[in-house]
Formats: structure tokens, sequence, C-alpha cells
């Protein structure tokens, strides 16, 4: 879906001249250079790049699990617009939790929790669903993913595939209106893949928002739109110009 659809709609997320340089050992390395970015209520955005063109990085300034270096992140999920960039990690933490659900590229469960408790967390630190709910609920989104006969398991003893299903369903745990994914298909097998993208499909068309990197060139039909990013710049392919007017 083109912006240029609902031109009076304001950005969801919006990204201003975002510059990230990671600080090491080896020295400044500029992994994002500057990235302007409008992301409306309603897409299923692709971000798509080989490795290390910048999409976890591109991902993380998004949600503010790290920090920019320079530009600014504005959102308009919820009541009133926030400077994403400007927050402390608490008032982060609890933007994040009533904002979006992440999917994390290398999953990040927690390894004492069982697949169910792991995604009741979410729910039960929310507040949004009473305790006896969280587990009927985290159980529903475990079988919506394919993975509720592993509930009670811990998650070393099923695979990445599994593992990164058990992610899935977590970040929808709060039922959120944002939902960010990072590359939530690289570990799976091709049929399950396409049962993830088919229930992705699915809650964009119940009005959800979903941002989704990839670096599968073949999926780029599928979303509402896509962006390509090389190199920490974002490459305007004609569609992205059109939604600038
Ligand atoms: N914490 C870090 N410190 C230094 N360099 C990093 C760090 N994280 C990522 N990078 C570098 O930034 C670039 C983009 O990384 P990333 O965003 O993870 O790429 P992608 O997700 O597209 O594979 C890569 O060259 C990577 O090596
Ligand atoms: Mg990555």
């Amino acid at each position: 879906m083109l912006s240029s659809a609902h031109p009076s709609t304001l950005p969801l997320i919006e990204l201003r001249n975002v510059v990230k340089t990671y600080l090491s050992e080896a020295g400044e390395f500029t992994a994002l250079k500057g990235i302007n970015l409008q992301i409306y209520p309603g897409e299923f955005l692709g971000i798509i790049g080989k490795s290390g063109a910048g999409k976890s990085t591109l991902l993380n300034m998004i949600t503010g699990v790290d920090h920019l270096t320079q530009g600014e992140v504005i959102a308009r999920i919820g009541s009133q617009p926030t400077s994403v960039h400007t927050l402390n990690e608490n008032d982060l933490a609890l933007w994040r939790g009533r904002s979006m659900g992440i999917v994390y590229q290398s999953f990040q469960l927690l390894p004492m929790l069982t697949l169910l408790e792991n995604v009741m967390l979410p729910m039960d630190l929310c507040g949004l669903y009473h305790p006896r709910e969280s587990r009927r609920r985290a159980l529903e989104l475990l079988e919506m993913v394919e993975i509720a006969e592993h509930a009670n398991k811990l998650p070393a003893f099923i695979s990445g595939g599994q593992q990164q299903r058990v992610a899935i369903a977590r970040a929808l745990a709060n039922d959120p209106p944002v939902l960010v994914a990072d590359e939530p298909t690289g570990s799976l097998d091709s049929v399950t893949a396409d049962h993830i993208f088919e229930l992705f499909e699915r809650l964009v068309a119940q009005g959800k928002t979903i941002i989704m990197v990839t670096h599968e060139m073949a999926l780029m039909p599928r979303f509402s739109r896509h962006i390509l990013i090389q190199d920490g710049e974002l490459i305007v392919s004609p569609a992205a110009t059109l939604t600038k007017n």
C-alpha cells in the first residue's frame, strides 16, 4: 500500500536523518548514514538488504532498543507523538511494551522459562491480561505458530526454527498494534516460513502494521511496500519516491 493512498494520514513512525555510528576497539563504523523513512499505519513494510547492510541496526533505531548517534525517531502509536530517541530506558520499556511486539533475529527467549512461560511473561509484565487469561492466550498463540505440543519444554530442548516461532508468539502476546520482526522466517523451512508469512498477512488484514526485515529478495512482491538498504543507505525505488508526494 503506497502512502499516496492516504495522503492525509500522518506516519506512524518517522525516521529523520538517522545516523548510527558504532564505536569499537577497531574504531568507528557508521552502520546507518542518514536514514529518512516514513512508515504508515496498516503497512506491511519489507526492509530488504544483504547481510551487513544495516537492517538490524535500523530496526533497533525504530524500536529504541539501541541509541541513535544523530537524527530523530518520532512515533505516533497511541494517543500522543513520542520522540523515541529522547526517552530514558524506563520510559522506553513502557512505551515499547504498549506499542510493539519485537521478534529478534536471535530470538532472545529466556532459557530458564518454558515456552509457555516465555509467551506469558510479556502479558504478566504488562498487566493487560489476567494471569488465568494469559496462560490460555499463550497456549492459543503457541497453537497459532504450530508449536503448542512443546509448550512445557525449555528453549534449549527445541530447534532454532521452533524457537523462532515461539519468539513470534511472544511478540504478539500483548496484541500490539505494531509488529517488528528481524528475519522472522530465516530459520524456518519453506513450508513453515510460508505459514508464518500468511499469518503476518492476516494480521495486516486485521489492521496491524508490520515491519519485517529479510534478505530474501523473493519475498519482495508480497509486502505492501518494500525498501532496499545497502551499506547503511536506503536505495530509493520508484515506489518510495511516489510516497513522498
Ligand atoms: N555492536 C556493533 N559494533 C560494531 N559494529 C557493528 C555492531 N553491530 C553491527 N555492526 C556492524 O554494522 C553493520 C550493519 O550490521 P547489521 O545492522 O547487523 O546488518 P544486517 O542486519 O543488515 O545484517 C555491519 O557491518 C556490522 O558488522
Ligand atoms: Mg541482521
